[in-house]
């Protein structure tokens, strides 16, 4: 290991105070993830979210913004792990759930995911305005000409032409200042509900030095948060700080629940991808090494011109520019490392699927064999609870390489959790005269999982097969008309 001294004199102190102070946010007053006021329209707030507009002058940053559009693959979750339909069922997650890929495809992605069904108009669902929320430049513009409760309460499709541009330049800079124009990074957060959440945990993003800025943009997305109130406005559960323990505690006195289980009726949690979050509890977020370190570093071009790499994928890839800069060991050893880790919370983390499973199934048969209510509240919550757990271990992209330790501990009182449960469902089950072990149907597929939960996924595409050959071109049509997108985009 070298420079680590350095790191840590550059890396000021105000990024260790901040990261300390989210595991304490509890003990400030509730600055509220749920907002007391919504933010009206900011017409003073300028913001350029057309990415094409900035190839010219920045050519190095936008061609590499574009090489996140290499990540060509689409890798359905479901088809590698059929159990996720299961823990998902009654929920929209179980229909359609992909792998992450390259922040160039975030708009064609959420169109095609089936989660977002075919809305025919701006008024039919599913799903709300919050669902484009972290796919890209065009949400802060609208959030600061609509006024946050015009931009969230809406269905998705509402806006369907306006949400075109993807991840881009002014999700991350103050496109319209002076700096940005001089070639600065001119960091900026421009969602209100971004920067309240971060205010909670003491991270007021103007007073932020250089490095917490960093972190600071990929939490624009890259978060736990949930849909509240009437106005559906994305809020993160952080008041009581940020680990997973403090997050259910939020949830539990909200009685928030994100859907119902359609076997065993229990009240769900969905975790988004907290990677933020459990990056400040591992050991490369207490020491000030930011995602940025890692994930955008600064290379050279042929000229000799130093640049920030936009290519966001896997350090890996750039290993000389990211680890190297820090550590002594190959490439070999530290992926292998890596690689271990990975596999070790696989490990654990199928065990924990299977002990959720089952648990849904059994709490299934003893609704029908008659249990009650009373009888089902705790082991409901201890499902609940363990789900919670297990999903934001898997929920959280990288979690293996972020905090390997803190993973393997969520995994491993979500198991307890699952002990829990299952140790009172038999109870119940014996009470109510039902023979153990409960049947459980063949899942090993993602058509067999889904057919055993009643979905009819053929139906479904071919509604959202129309909705993009009829709907989403009218939506790009409109946006190059309104300068969004370049008149030659397909
Ligand atoms: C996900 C966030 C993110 C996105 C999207 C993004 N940038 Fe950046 N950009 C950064 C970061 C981080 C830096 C480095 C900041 C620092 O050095 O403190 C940076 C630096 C820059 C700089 C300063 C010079 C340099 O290379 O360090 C320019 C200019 C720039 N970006 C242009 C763009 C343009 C143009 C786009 C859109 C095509 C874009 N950025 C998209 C995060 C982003
Ligand atoms: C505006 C929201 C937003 C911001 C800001 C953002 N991301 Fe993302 N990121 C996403 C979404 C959404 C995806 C998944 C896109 C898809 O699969 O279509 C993603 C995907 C990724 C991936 C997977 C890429 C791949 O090729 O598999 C990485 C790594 C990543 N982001 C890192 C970062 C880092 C680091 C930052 C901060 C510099 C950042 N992101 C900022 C929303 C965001
Ligand atoms: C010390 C380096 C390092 C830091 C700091 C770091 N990452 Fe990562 N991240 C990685 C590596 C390496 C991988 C890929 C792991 C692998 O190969 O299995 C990764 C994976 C990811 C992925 C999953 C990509 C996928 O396709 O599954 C996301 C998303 C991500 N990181 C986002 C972030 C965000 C956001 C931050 C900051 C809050 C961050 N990372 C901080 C090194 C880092
Ligand atoms: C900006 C500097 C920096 C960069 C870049 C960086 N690291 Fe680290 N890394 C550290 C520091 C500091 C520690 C903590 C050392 C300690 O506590 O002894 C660390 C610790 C580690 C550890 C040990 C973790 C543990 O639990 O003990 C691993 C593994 C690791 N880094 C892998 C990586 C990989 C892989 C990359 C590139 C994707 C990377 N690091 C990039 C600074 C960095």
């Amino acid at each position: 290991m070298k420079r680590v001294s350095e790191i840590i004199k550059n890396n000021l102190a105000q990024l260790f105070i901040g990261i300390a102070l989210m595991g304490i946010a509890g003990m400030q007053s509730a600055l509220a993830g749920e907002p007391k006021e919504f933010e009206g329209p900011k017409p003073d707030l300028k913001i350029e979210s057309a990415n094409h507009k900035f190839a010219e002058k920045y050519p190095l940053q936008y061609q590499s913004w574009v090489a996140t559009s290499d990540s060509v693959e689409v890798i359905s979750a479901l088809e590698e792990d059929p159990r996720l339909v299961i823990l998902w069922s009654g929920y929209a997650f179980s229909k359609d759930y992909n792998k992450p890929r390259g922040h160039f495809y975030a708009v064609t992605d959420v169109r095609s995911i089936l989660r977002t069904g075919a809305p025919v108009d701006e008024n039919s669902g599913p799903q709300p305005m919050a669902c484009w929320t972290c796919k890209g430049p065009d949400v802060p513009r609208q959030i600061a000409e609509l006024g946050e409760v015009g931009y969230f309460d809406a269905k998705w499709a509402k806006y369907g032409a306006e949400q075109v541009n993807s991840i881009g330049c002014a999700d991350c800079h103050d496109t319209t200042s002076q700096d940005f124009k001089d070639g600065k990074a001119a960091l900026r957060v421009a969602r209100p509900h971004v920067l309240r959440a971060l205010e909670v945990v003491g991270w007021k993003f103007d007073t932020l030095e250089k490095h917490g800025r960093r972190a600071a943009i990929c939490a624009n997305c890259h978060v736990e948060y949930y849909f509240s109130g009437k106005e559906k406005a994305v809020t993160f559960p952080w008041d009581k700080g940020i680990d997973v323990d403090s997050m259910e505690k939020y949830y539990d006195e909200h009685k928030f629940t994100d859907w119902t289980h359609a076997l065993s009726k229990a009240p769900m949690l969905k975790a988004q991808h907290p990677d933020f979050e459990t990056w400040s509890l591992g050991v490369h977020g207490k020491n000030g090494v930011t995602c940025i370190d890692c994930h955008m570093p600064k290379v050279q071009s042929k000229d000799g011109k130093v640049y920030t790499d936009h290519k966001i994928g896997n350090p890996f890839d750039n290993f000389e520019h990211t680890c190297k800069t820090c550590h002594e060991q190959s490439k070999e050893t530290l992926q292998t490392r890596v690689k271990e880790h990975k596999k070790q919370i696989k490990d654990v983390m199928i065990r924990l699927e299977d002990q959720i499973v089952k648990a849904h199934f059994e709490a299934k048969a003893a609704w029908e064999a008659g249990a009650t209510e009373a009888e089902m509240k705790e082991a409901l919550t201890a499902i609940r609870h363990a789900q919670w757990r297990w999903d934001y271990s898997a929920a959280g992209h990288g979690g293996h390489m972020h905090a390997p330790d803190v993973i393997l501990h969520v995994i491993g009182t979500g198991l307890d959790r699952a002990a829990d449960a299952r140790t009172k469902l038999a109870v119940i089950l014996t009470k109510h005269g039902v023979q153990t072990p409960v049947q459980i149907p063949d899942i090993s597929t993602k058509e067999k999982a889904q057919k055993a939960i009643g979905l009819d996924i053929a139906k479904e595409q071919a509604a959202k097969d129309e909705f993009l050959r009829t709907v989403v071109p009218q939506w790009e049509k409109q946006a190059r008309e309104k300068g969004l997108l370049p008149i030659d985009a397909k």
